[in-house]
Protein backbone atom coordinates (compact mmCIF):
# COMPACT_ATOMS: atom_id res chain seq x y z
CA UNK A 1 0.00 0.00 0.00
CA UNK A 2 1.48 3.09 -0.73
CA UNK A 3 2.82 5.54 2.01
CA UNK A 4 1.17 8.66 3.03
CA UNK A 5 3.26 11.23 4.94
CA UNK A 6 2.36 12.10 7.82
CA UNK A 7 2.09 16.05 7.18
CA UNK A 8 -0.31 14.96 4.38
CA UNK A 9 -2.13 12.29 6.44
CA UNK A 10 -3.01 15.12 9.10
CA UNK A 11 -4.38 17.68 6.62
CA UNK A 12 -6.51 14.83 5.26
CA UNK A 13 -10.29 14.36 6.27
CA UNK A 14 -11.34 11.39 4.11
CA UNK A 15 -12.55 9.66 7.12
CA UNK A 16 -13.23 5.85 6.86
CA UNK A 17 -10.31 5.66 4.23
CA UNK A 18 -7.34 3.11 5.00
CA UNK A 19 -4.04 4.50 4.65
CA UNK A 20 -0.16 3.22 5.42
CA UNK A 21 1.75 5.97 7.05
CA UNK A 22 5.76 4.89 8.30
CA UNK A 23 7.85 6.76 10.74
CA UNK A 24 9.38 6.44 14.05
CA UNK A 25 7.82 6.02 17.72
CA UNK A 26 8.07 9.24 19.79
CA UNK A 27 6.07 7.87 22.63
CA UNK A 28 3.70 4.85 23.34
CA UNK A 29 1.28 5.10 26.10
CA UNK A 30 -1.88 2.61 27.17
CA UNK A 31 -4.40 1.22 29.63
CA UNK A 32 -7.40 -0.55 29.76
CA UNK A 33 -6.54 -2.72 26.56
CA UNK A 34 -5.61 0.42 24.15
CA UNK A 35 -2.44 1.66 23.30
CA UNK A 36 -1.70 5.16 21.45
CA UNK A 37 1.59 5.34 19.76
CA UNK A 38 2.94 9.05 18.62
CA UNK A 39 4.40 8.57 15.24
CA UNK A 40 6.58 11.11 13.41
CA UNK A 41 8.53 10.60 9.93
CA UNK A 42 10.05 14.14 9.77
CA UNK A 43 7.84 15.81 7.81
CA UNK A 44 6.54 17.79 10.00
CA UNK A 45 6.73 18.78 14.33
CA UNK A 46 3.37 17.12 14.00
CA UNK A 47 2.83 13.46 15.29
CA UNK A 48 0.34 10.89 14.04
CA UNK A 49 -1.83 9.55 16.83
CA UNK A 50 -1.84 5.82 16.18
CA UNK A 51 -4.74 3.94 18.26
CA UNK A 52 -5.61 0.49 18.65
CA UNK A 53 -6.72 -2.10 20.40
CA UNK A 54 -4.13 -4.63 22.10
CA UNK A 55 -6.15 -7.35 21.62
CA UNK A 56 -6.21 -7.31 18.08
CA UNK A 57 -2.06 -7.87 17.98
CA UNK A 58 0.51 -10.13 19.08
CA UNK A 59 1.90 -9.26 22.67
CA UNK A 60 5.50 -10.35 20.82
CA UNK A 61 4.74 -6.96 18.29
CA UNK A 62 3.12 -4.62 21.06
CA UNK A 63 6.63 -5.71 23.13
CA UNK A 64 8.69 -3.88 20.45
CA UNK A 65 6.54 -0.49 19.53
CA UNK A 66 9.44 1.00 21.64
CA UNK A 67 10.33 4.45 21.63
CA UNK A 68 12.51 5.11 18.58
CA UNK A 69 11.55 1.87 16.72
CA UNK A 70 10.50 2.26 12.80
CA UNK A 71 6.61 0.98 12.25
CA UNK A 72 4.78 0.69 8.93
CA UNK A 73 0.93 1.08 10.23
CA UNK A 74 -1.98 0.55 8.29
CA UNK A 75 -4.95 1.73 9.34
CA UNK A 76 -8.64 3.73 9.16
CA UNK A 77 -8.64 7.31 8.97
CA UNK A 78 -10.84 8.59 11.60
CA UNK A 79 -11.72 12.13 12.90
CA UNK A 80 -10.12 12.75 16.38
CA UNK A 81 -11.88 12.62 19.61
CA UNK A 82 -8.60 14.30 21.40
CA UNK A 83 -8.06 18.29 20.64
CA UNK A 84 -5.27 19.46 18.82
CA UNK A 85 -5.72 17.34 16.23
CA UNK A 86 -7.97 16.39 13.41
CA UNK A 87 -7.31 12.80 12.82
CA UNK A 88 -5.46 9.77 13.83
CA UNK A 89 -5.32 6.44 12.67
CA UNK A 90 -6.94 3.08 14.43
CA UNK A 91 -4.85 0.23 13.75
CA UNK A 92 -5.49 -2.66 11.70
CA UNK A 93 -1.52 -4.11 11.02
CA UNK A 94 1.48 -2.90 12.57
CA UNK A 95 4.83 -4.01 11.22
CA UNK A 96 8.55 -3.13 13.02
CA UNK A 97 10.80 -1.95 10.08
CA UNK A 98 13.58 -1.25 13.08
CA UNK A 99 13.63 -2.28 16.93
CA UNK A 100 14.98 0.20 18.83
CA UNK A 101 16.06 -0.98 22.41
CA UNK A 102 16.65 0.47 25.55
CA UNK A 103 20.42 1.72 24.96
CA UNK A 104 18.93 4.13 22.41
CA UNK A 105 20.05 7.35 22.87
CA UNK A 106 17.39 9.52 23.08
CA UNK A 107 15.18 7.95 25.02
CA UNK A 108 14.87 10.72 28.44
CA UNK A 109 13.20 13.61 27.41
CA UNK A 110 15.18 17.01 28.50
CA UNK A 111 18.33 16.03 27.22
CA UNK A 112 20.88 19.23 27.29
CA UNK A 113 22.18 20.47 23.97
CA UNK A 114 25.91 20.03 25.02
CA UNK A 115 24.66 15.90 25.64
CA UNK A 116 23.03 16.44 22.27
CA UNK A 117 26.19 17.14 20.20
CA UNK A 118 27.66 14.24 21.53
CA UNK A 119 24.91 11.86 19.86
CA UNK A 120 25.01 14.53 16.36
CA UNK A 121 23.96 10.75 14.01
CA UNK A 122 20.66 10.55 15.78
CA UNK A 123 19.82 14.17 17.47
CA UNK A 124 17.82 15.47 13.77
CA UNK A 125 15.27 12.98 15.14
CA UNK A 126 14.74 15.25 18.20
CA UNK A 127 11.73 17.45 17.97
CA UNK A 128 14.05 20.76 17.98
CA UNK A 129 16.71 19.54 15.49
CA UNK A 130 13.46 18.24 13.71
CA UNK A 131 12.13 22.11 13.02
CA UNK A 132 15.69 23.76 13.14
CA UNK A 133 16.65 21.87 9.95
CA UNK A 134 13.12 22.01 7.97
CA UNK A 135 13.70 25.66 8.95
CA UNK A 136 17.72 25.77 7.47
CA UNK A 137 16.12 24.31 4.66
CA UNK A 138 13.30 26.95 3.80
CA UNK A 139 16.10 29.11 4.64
CA UNK A 140 17.72 28.03 1.58
CA UNK A 141 14.82 27.97 -0.55
CA UNK A 142 14.19 31.70 0.40
CA UNK A 143 17.30 32.60 -0.72
CA UNK A 144 17.51 31.26 -3.83
CA UNK A 145 14.19 32.81 -4.31
CA UNK A 146 14.92 35.83 -3.71
CA UNK A 147 17.89 36.58 -5.82
CA UNK A 148 16.37 34.06 -8.72
CA UNK A 149 13.63 36.97 -8.30
CA UNK A 150 15.56 39.43 -8.38
CA UNK A 151 17.73 38.74 -11.65
CA UNK A 152 20.23 37.64 -9.62
CA UNK A 153 22.92 34.19 -11.05
CA UNK A 154 23.79 31.29 -8.84
CA UNK A 155 27.41 31.85 -9.26
CA UNK A 156 29.74 28.42 -8.67
CA UNK A 157 33.26 29.58 -7.16
CA UNK A 158 35.64 27.30 -6.34
CA UNK A 159 36.39 25.80 -3.33
CA UNK A 160 39.98 25.00 -3.54
CA UNK A 161 42.17 28.15 -4.29
CA UNK A 162 45.44 29.40 -4.40
CA UNK A 163 44.45 32.68 -3.13
CA UNK A 164 43.91 34.15 0.38
CA UNK A 165 40.24 36.66 -0.22
CA UNK A 166 40.29 37.71 3.69
CA UNK A 167 44.06 38.30 3.74
CA UNK A 168 43.81 36.28 7.38
CA UNK A 169 45.60 33.43 6.64
CA UNK A 170 43.32 31.03 8.42
CA UNK A 171 43.47 28.73 5.70
CA UNK A 172 43.05 24.80 5.49
CA UNK A 173 45.70 23.78 3.42
CA UNK A 174 44.74 20.74 0.49
CA UNK A 175 47.10 18.51 -0.16
CA UNK A 176 47.94 15.16 -1.98
CA UNK A 177 52.04 15.82 -0.10
CA UNK A 178 53.83 12.89 1.63
CA UNK A 179 53.43 14.50 5.03
CA UNK A 180 55.81 12.04 6.61
CA UNK A 181 58.80 13.11 3.67
CA UNK A 182 58.26 16.90 2.67
CA UNK A 183 60.36 17.69 0.37
CA UNK A 184 62.42 21.45 1.21
CA UNK A 185 64.55 23.84 -0.56
CA UNK A 186 67.69 25.50 0.85
CA UNK A 187 66.24 28.10 2.74
CA UNK A 188 63.57 25.28 4.27
CA UNK A 189 60.55 26.17 2.82
CA UNK A 190 58.41 23.47 1.49
CA UNK A 191 58.30 22.96 -2.20
CA UNK A 192 55.21 22.66 -4.12
CA UNK A 193 56.19 22.25 -7.37
CA UNK A 194 55.11 18.42 -7.00
CA UNK A 195 51.86 18.65 -5.38
CA UNK A 196 48.54 18.33 -7.42
CA UNK A 197 48.15 21.71 -8.08
CA UNK A 198 51.83 22.53 -8.21
CA UNK A 199 51.62 24.79 -5.73
CA UNK A 200 50.47 25.67 -2.60
CA UNK A 201 46.40 25.30 -2.17
CA UNK A 202 43.97 25.68 0.31
CA UNK A 203 40.01 25.16 1.10
CA UNK A 204 38.74 28.83 0.25
CA UNK A 205 37.49 31.32 3.09
CA UNK A 206 35.04 33.49 0.93
CA UNK A 207 33.77 32.93 -2.76
CA UNK A 208 34.18 36.99 -3.41
CA UNK A 209 36.91 37.55 -5.05
CA UNK A 210 35.65 35.05 -7.80
CA UNK A 211 32.16 36.30 -7.14
CA UNK A 212 33.38 39.74 -8.39
CA UNK A 213 34.56 38.29 -11.56
CA UNK A 214 31.20 36.85 -12.11
CA UNK A 215 29.55 40.53 -10.98
CA UNK A 216 31.76 42.22 -13.79
CA UNK A 217 30.54 40.01 -16.60
CA UNK A 218 26.92 38.77 -15.58
CA UNK A 219 25.70 42.27 -13.83
CA UNK A 220 24.74 40.08 -10.58
CA UNK A 221 25.17 36.91 -8.93
CA UNK A 222 25.38 35.47 -5.79
CA UNK A 223 26.95 32.46 -4.25
CA UNK A 224 26.02 29.91 -1.92
CA UNK A 225 28.18 27.22 -0.62
CA UNK A 226 30.76 26.00 2.44
CA UNK A 227 33.43 28.06 3.67
CA UNK A 228 36.32 27.32 5.75
CA UNK A 229 38.32 28.91 8.16
CA UNK A 230 40.90 27.67 10.88
CA UNK A 231 40.53 30.73 13.25
CA UNK A 232 40.95 29.19 16.76
CA UNK A 233 37.73 30.61 17.80
CA UNK A 234 35.37 28.58 19.93
CA UNK A 235 32.98 30.83 20.50
CA UNK A 236 28.79 30.06 19.90
CA UNK A 237 29.12 31.74 16.91
CA UNK A 238 32.61 30.69 14.99
CA UNK A 239 32.24 27.48 12.74
CA UNK A 240 35.23 26.51 10.74
CA UNK A 241 33.05 24.82 8.09
CA UNK A 242 30.07 27.23 7.25
CA UNK A 243 27.94 28.18 4.64
CA UNK A 244 28.02 31.36 3.12
CA UNK A 245 25.62 33.93 0.64
CA UNK A 246 27.56 36.30 -1.23
CA UNK A 247 25.64 38.84 -3.80
CA UNK A 248 28.47 40.83 -5.91
CA UNK A 249 26.57 43.52 -8.00
CA UNK A 250 27.93 45.86 -10.48
CA UNK A 251 26.92 49.78 -10.52
CA UNK A 252 25.85 49.17 -6.76
CA UNK A 253 26.79 51.98 -4.73
CA UNK A 254 26.97 51.75 -0.94
CA UNK A 255 23.30 53.19 -0.03
CA UNK A 256 22.35 51.17 -2.24
CA UNK A 257 24.59 48.11 -0.84
CA UNK A 258 22.31 48.37 2.57
CA UNK A 259 19.08 48.63 1.27
CA UNK A 260 19.89 45.23 -0.44
CA UNK A 261 21.24 44.03 2.73
CA UNK A 262 18.05 44.96 5.09
CA UNK A 263 15.78 44.01 2.26
CA UNK A 264 17.23 40.39 1.99
CA UNK A 265 17.60 39.82 5.67
CA UNK A 266 13.83 41.14 6.16
CA UNK A 267 12.55 38.63 3.20
CA UNK A 268 14.14 35.71 4.84
CA UNK A 269 12.21 36.53 7.88
CA UNK A 270 8.76 36.99 6.19
CA UNK A 271 9.51 33.60 4.31
CA UNK A 272 10.17 31.78 7.98
CA UNK A 273 6.86 33.33 9.26
CA UNK A 274 5.02 32.53 6.26
CA UNK A 275 6.45 29.00 5.46
CA UNK A 276 7.85 27.61 9.12
CA UNK A 277 4.83 28.47 11.56
CA UNK A 278 4.56 25.28 12.98
CA UNK A 279 7.98 24.72 13.71
CA UNK A 280 8.53 28.18 14.80
CA UNK A 281 5.55 28.27 17.20
CA UNK A 282 7.29 25.50 19.06
CA UNK A 283 10.59 26.68 18.79
CA UNK A 284 8.93 29.97 20.47
CA UNK A 285 7.31 27.67 23.08
CA UNK A 286 10.44 25.45 24.07
CA UNK A 287 13.53 26.56 23.13
CA UNK A 288 12.76 31.03 23.53
CA UNK A 289 9.43 32.74 24.41
CA UNK A 290 10.06 36.03 23.03
CA UNK A 291 11.14 34.54 19.25
CA UNK A 292 7.91 35.31 17.19
CA UNK A 293 7.94 38.48 18.33
CA UNK A 294 11.34 39.43 17.80
CA UNK A 295 11.26 38.26 14.46
CA UNK A 296 8.03 40.40 13.53
CA UNK A 297 9.70 43.20 15.33
CA UNK A 298 12.40 43.13 12.86
CA UNK A 299 9.95 43.34 10.19
CA UNK A 300 8.65 46.49 11.23
CA UNK A 301 12.15 48.42 12.51
CA UNK A 302 14.21 50.41 9.62
CA UNK A 303 17.99 49.31 10.25
CA UNK A 304 20.07 52.31 11.51
CA UNK A 305 22.64 53.48 9.58
CA UNK A 306 25.55 54.07 11.96
CA UNK A 307 29.05 55.30 10.84
CA UNK A 308 31.96 53.65 12.39
CA UNK A 309 33.51 57.07 13.79
CA UNK A 310 29.82 57.89 15.20
CA UNK A 311 29.50 54.16 16.91
CA UNK A 312 33.06 54.80 18.83
CA UNK A 313 31.67 58.04 19.75
CA UNK A 314 28.64 56.01 21.71
CA UNK A 315 30.57 53.69 23.11
CA UNK A 316 32.99 56.36 24.70
CA UNK A 317 29.96 58.27 25.87
CA UNK A 318 28.75 54.90 27.35
CA UNK A 319 32.26 54.04 29.28
CA UNK A 320 32.52 57.56 30.91
CA UNK A 321 28.83 56.97 31.32
CA UNK A 322 29.72 54.25 33.79
CA UNK A 323 29.10 51.26 31.56
CA UNK A 324 31.75 48.62 31.43
CA UNK A 325 33.77 46.70 28.50
CA UNK A 326 36.32 43.99 28.86
CA UNK A 327 37.83 44.95 25.36
CA UNK A 328 38.95 48.89 24.29
CA UNK A 329 37.04 50.59 21.72
CA UNK A 330 39.31 53.66 20.36
CA UNK A 331 38.84 54.75 17.33
CA UNK A 332 40.90 52.52 15.16
CA UNK A 333 39.73 49.56 17.18
CA UNK A 334 37.91 46.09 15.78
CA UNK A 335 34.95 46.13 17.39
CA UNK A 336 34.17 43.02 20.19
CA UNK A 337 30.72 41.66 20.31
CA UNK A 338 30.43 42.92 23.64
CA UNK A 339 30.51 46.31 21.77
CA UNK A 340 27.90 45.50 18.93
CA UNK A 341 25.80 43.73 21.23
CA UNK A 342 25.66 47.53 23.30
CA UNK A 343 24.70 49.28 20.43
CA UNK A 344 22.15 46.78 18.72
CA UNK A 345 20.69 45.69 21.90
CA UNK A 346 20.96 48.49 24.31
CA UNK A 347 21.27 51.91 22.58
CA UNK A 348 19.27 51.47 20.02
CA UNK A 349 17.46 48.39 20.37
CA UNK A 350 17.07 47.61 16.45
CA UNK A 351 19.51 46.08 13.83
CA UNK A 352 22.29 48.43 13.35
CA UNK A 353 24.61 48.52 9.55
CA UNK A 354 27.64 49.57 10.68
CA UNK A 355 29.57 51.73 7.96
CA UNK A 356 32.93 53.45 6.92
CA UNK A 357 35.60 51.83 9.00
CA UNK A 358 39.36 52.29 9.45
CA UNK A 359 41.45 50.50 7.41
CA UNK A 360 43.49 48.89 9.89
CA UNK A 361 41.20 45.93 10.44
CA UNK A 362 39.74 45.69 7.10
CA UNK A 363 40.35 43.84 4.09
CA UNK A 364 42.43 45.33 1.44
CA UNK A 365 39.49 45.24 -1.39
CA UNK A 366 37.16 47.66 0.46
CA UNK A 367 36.50 51.72 -1.49
CA UNK A 368 38.46 53.97 0.31
CA UNK A 369 36.92 57.39 1.25
CA UNK A 370 38.47 60.64 1.05
CA UNK A 371 41.28 60.86 4.03
CA UNK A 372 40.27 62.98 6.91
CA UNK A 373 43.03 65.28 8.27
CA UNK A 374 43.74 64.83 11.74
CA UNK A 375 43.17 68.30 12.89
CA UNK A 376 40.15 68.19 10.34
CA UNK A 377 36.60 68.70 12.94
CA UNK A 378 36.38 64.96 11.77
CA UNK A 379 39.51 64.30 12.99
CA UNK A 380 39.59 65.90 16.18
CA UNK A 381 35.58 64.75 16.43
CA UNK A 382 37.02 60.49 17.11
CA UNK A 383 39.45 61.70 19.82
CA UNK A 384 42.38 61.10 17.15
CA UNK A 385 45.52 61.91 19.11
CA UNK A 386 48.79 63.56 17.69
CA UNK A 387 51.63 61.30 15.27
CA UNK A 388 49.20 58.83 13.61
CA UNK A 389 47.06 59.93 10.99
CA UNK A 390 43.68 57.80 10.44
CA UNK A 391 44.47 57.55 7.51
CA UNK A 392 41.00 56.61 4.83
CA UNK A 393 38.17 54.87 6.13
CA UNK A 394 36.69 52.06 4.14
CA UNK A 395 33.24 51.77 2.56
CA UNK A 396 32.49 48.73 4.66
CA UNK A 397 28.66 47.96 5.37
CA UNK A 398 28.40 45.24 8.28
CA UNK A 399 24.81 44.20 9.57
CA UNK A 400 24.69 44.02 13.48
CA UNK A 401 22.30 41.85 14.67
CA UNK A 402 20.41 41.70 18.45
CA UNK A 403 21.73 38.26 20.02
CA UNK A 404 24.06 37.55 16.97
CA UNK A 405 26.28 40.28 16.43
CA UNK A 406 27.69 40.26 13.13
CA UNK A 407 25.69 38.82 10.76
CA UNK A 408 26.66 40.27 7.23
CA UNK A 409 30.14 42.03 6.30
CA UNK A 410 30.09 43.54 3.03
CA UNK A 411 31.46 46.42 1.64
CA UNK A 412 31.82 48.40 -1.56
CA UNK A 413 34.86 47.83 -3.57
CA UNK A 414 37.93 49.53 -4.57
CA UNK A 415 37.46 50.22 -8.53
CA UNK A 416 40.23 51.97 -9.23
CA UNK A 417 42.77 50.17 -10.00
CA UNK A 418 45.80 52.51 -8.95
CA UNK A 419 44.25 53.20 -5.38
CA UNK A 420 43.79 49.08 -5.16
CA UNK A 421 47.51 48.72 -5.76
CA UNK A 422 48.40 51.22 -3.27
CA UNK A 423 46.86 49.97 -0.90
CA UNK A 424 48.12 46.16 -1.90
CA UNK A 425 51.78 47.65 -1.71
CA UNK A 426 50.91 49.50 1.62
CA UNK A 427 49.97 46.05 3.45
CA UNK A 428 53.23 44.21 1.59
CA UNK A 429 50.80 41.74 0.11
CA UNK A 430 51.92 38.98 -2.51
CA UNK A 431 49.97 39.10 -4.95
CA UNK A 432 51.17 36.93 -7.31
CA UNK A 433 48.11 34.56 -7.22
CA UNK A 434 45.75 37.52 -7.60
CA UNK A 435 46.81 38.76 -10.88
CA UNK A 436 43.46 37.62 -12.92
CA UNK A 437 41.53 39.32 -9.77
CA UNK A 438 43.96 42.84 -10.78
CA UNK A 439 42.47 42.39 -14.48
CA UNK A 440 38.90 43.16 -13.08
CA UNK A 441 40.50 46.51 -12.79
CA UNK A 442 42.55 47.24 -15.59
CA UNK A 443 39.75 45.74 -18.39
CA UNK A 444 36.61 47.94 -18.23
CA UNK A 445 36.77 48.28 -14.12
CA UNK A 446 33.52 49.20 -12.93
CA UNK A 447 31.83 50.17 -9.32
CA UNK A 448 30.54 47.30 -7.55
CA UNK A 449 29.91 45.83 -4.20
CA UNK A 450 28.74 42.61 -2.34
CA UNK A 451 28.66 41.32 1.12
CA UNK A 452 28.48 37.42 2.97
CA UNK A 453 26.05 36.67 5.06
CA UNK A 454 26.76 33.77 7.28
CA UNK A 455 24.16 31.37 6.58
CA UNK A 456 24.20 29.84 10.78
CA UNK A 457 24.21 33.54 12.00
CA UNK A 458 20.85 33.84 9.94
CA UNK A 459 19.92 30.84 11.21
CA UNK A 460 20.12 30.95 15.02
CA UNK A 461 18.36 34.62 14.67
CA UNK A 462 15.38 32.68 12.98
CA UNK A 463 15.62 30.06 15.46
CA UNK A 464 16.22 31.75 18.45
CA UNK A 465 19.33 29.06 18.90
CA UNK A 466 21.93 30.20 21.25
CA UNK A 467 24.79 28.11 19.94
CA UNK A 468 26.22 27.70 16.14
CA UNK A 469 26.75 24.27 16.61
CA UNK A 470 22.85 23.80 17.27
CA UNK A 471 22.08 24.71 13.67
CA UNK A 472 24.19 22.81 11.35
CA UNK A 473 23.99 18.58 11.09
CA UNK A 474 27.38 18.05 11.71
CA UNK A 475 29.23 20.99 13.34
CA UNK A 476 33.46 21.16 12.53
CA UNK A 477 35.05 23.27 14.85
CA UNK A 478 38.38 22.96 16.85
CA UNK A 479 38.99 19.38 17.84
CA UNK A 480 35.85 18.60 16.70
CA UNK A 481 35.14 16.75 13.62
CA UNK A 482 32.98 13.49 13.89
CA UNK A 483 30.09 12.55 12.56
O1 LIG B 1 32.91 39.34 7.37
P1 LIG B 1 33.40 38.19 6.56
O2 LIG B 1 34.73 37.62 6.89
O3 LIG B 1 33.34 38.70 5.06
C1 LIG B 1 33.81 38.05 3.96
O4 LIG B 1 34.26 36.94 3.94
C2 LIG B 1 33.58 38.82 2.69
N1 LIG B 1 34.49 38.28 1.68
C3 LIG B 1 32.14 38.73 2.30
C4 LIG B 1 31.81 39.50 1.06
O5 LIG B 1 31.82 40.71 1.09
N2 LIG B 1 31.49 38.83 -0.03
O6 LIG B 1 32.32 37.01 6.62
C5 LIG B 1 30.99 37.24 6.22
C6 LIG B 1 30.02 36.65 7.22
C7 LIG B 1 30.12 37.24 8.62
O7 LIG B 1 29.42 38.44 8.73
C8 LIG B 1 29.50 36.13 9.45
O8 LIG B 1 28.09 36.18 9.40
C9 LIG B 1 29.95 34.89 8.71
O9 LIG B 1 30.28 35.26 7.40
N3 LIG B 1 31.12 34.27 9.34
C10 LIG B 1 31.09 33.14 10.06
N4 LIG B 1 30.06 32.34 10.41
C11 LIG B 1 30.34 31.24 11.14
N5 LIG B 1 31.58 30.91 11.54
C12 LIG B 1 32.65 31.68 11.21
N6 LIG B 1 33.88 31.32 11.59
C13 LIG B 1 32.42 32.86 10.44
N7 LIG B 1 33.22 33.83 9.95
C14 LIG B 1 32.41 34.67 9.28
MG1 LIG C 1 33.42 40.48 8.94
Amino acid sequence: MKRTKVIDALKCTAYGSEICVKGWVRTKRGGKGIFFIALNDGSTIKNVQIVGDEANFQEETLKRITTGACLSVVGKLVESPAAGQASEIQATAIEILGDCDNTYPLQKKGASWEYLRTVAHLRPRTNTFGAILRIRHNMAMAIHTYFHEHGYFYFHTPLITASDCEGAGNMFQVTTKNLYDLKKDEQGKIIYDDDFFGEQTSLTVSGQLEGELGATALGAIYTFGPTFRAENSNTPRHLAEFWMIEPEVAFLDQEELMELEEDFIKYCVRWALDNCKDDLEFLNKMVDKGLIERLEGVLKEDFVRLPYTEGIRILQEAKENGKKFEFPCEWGDDLASEHERYLVEEYFKKPVIMTDYPRSFKSFYMKQNAPVAVDSPDGASVGYKGSVAPGPTMQGTDVLFPSIGEIIGGSVREESYDKLMAEIKRREMDMSHLWWYLDTRKYGSCPHAGFGLGFERLILFITGMQNIRDVIPFPRTPRNAEF
